[in-house]
């Protein structure tokens, strides 16, 4: 296999070069992306044209059970621009191909991605692969940044280590909505998603190796008074976030970045996005199939 694994940066992520996912991949390959993910946590795969949405659907159903999404449907009213539940759009384009206007409930929804979170993670069946593919970007901005929670949890001191062991956070995609700016949020829609709780510390299912679980998601520590639970996760979101952990992927029209959500976190940066069309799809991989 005429494949290489270049790192980006010291503690994590790499480049996949020679690998193309516009084709299907031998199994070999597949278990050699595994391997590389486990370790490097981000993967890279640069394209000189951009994956189409059944490549993209192909590379994401080798690697795990895919989510669907039915929510944002709803919000935007039952239209939706692209057809494939398993294919969720992260763009800032109606279902008209347009940029959204300024007041869209799903420019909101989105605009959440701005905070520093970990995909799914206000679910019971978490995301562990996220497969998010480039088709249109705009000219400046919008870099997507990823920090590392293994070497965060690593390079913590010994006490504060103890101290985290054991604790949960609950997660709750509302919470991180309305800091993102949707309030407007019916109770219909709350009971379409409830909020989970998780370990603040995981040992990773396939490296073994202890890493933070935090996002923007994360409202409380159960059984932590309230501002004392807010003030430990700002504090560690503040702490695991700092350059020495973070890459920032700039991002080329036919570019595939794969994160692993249990070992990383990671947040989408401003542009202006009024003016140009951002077509970015995701495809995300979980614990477990999806119950219906
Ligand atoms: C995502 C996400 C950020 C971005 O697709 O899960 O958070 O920069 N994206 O598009
Ligand atoms: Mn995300």
């Amino acid at each position: 296999m005429g494949f290489s694994v270049t790192p980006l940066n010291p503690t994590f992520g790499a480049e996949v070069s020679g690998m193309d996912l516009r084709k299907p991949l031998a199994a070999a390959e597949i278990d050699a992306v595994v391997e590389a993910i486990n370790r490097y946590a981000v993967l890279v795969f640069r394209h000189d044209t951009p994956l189409t949405d059944e490549q993209q659907l192909a590379f994401g159903r080798a690697l795990g059970p895919l989510q669907k999404l039915k929510m944002i449907k709803m919000l935007q009213g039952g239209a939706t621009r692209l057809a494939t539940p398993e294919l969720i759009d992260v763009s800032n384009l109606g279902p008209d191909g347009k940029i959204r206007p300024a007041d869209d409930r799903s420019r909101k929804y989105n605009d959440g991605n701005l905070l520093w979170h970990t995909d799914v993670s206000f679910d019971d069946n978490r995301a562990v692969y996220s497969i998010l593919s480039a088709r249109v970007i705009p000219p400046v901005g919008a870099d997507t940044e990823f920090a590392d929670m293994r070497a965060a949890y690593d390079a913590l001191p010994d006490e504060r280590k103890v101290e985290l062991e054991g604790l949960k956070a609950e997660h709750s995609v509302w919470y991180s909505r309305a800091l993102g700016g949707l309030t407007d949020v019916s109770e219909e829609e709350k009971a379409t998603r409830p909020p989970s709780q998780h370990l603040l510390v995981h040992s990773h299912p396939r490296s073994g190796r202890k890493a933070l679980y935090l996002a923007s998601h994360a409202s409380h520590i159960v059984g932590w008074p309230r501002e004392k639970g807010r003030a430990l996760l700002d504090e560690l979101t503040a702490y695991a976030t700092q350059p020495q952990f973070v890459y920032a992927h700039k991002w080329q029209a036919g570019d595939v970045v794969m994160w692993d959500n249990l070992a990383t976190m990671h947040r989408g940066t401003t542009f202006d996005n009024l003016q140009y069309p951002r077509d970015m799809r995701r495809v995300t991989t979980l614990e477990r199939e999806m119950a219906v």
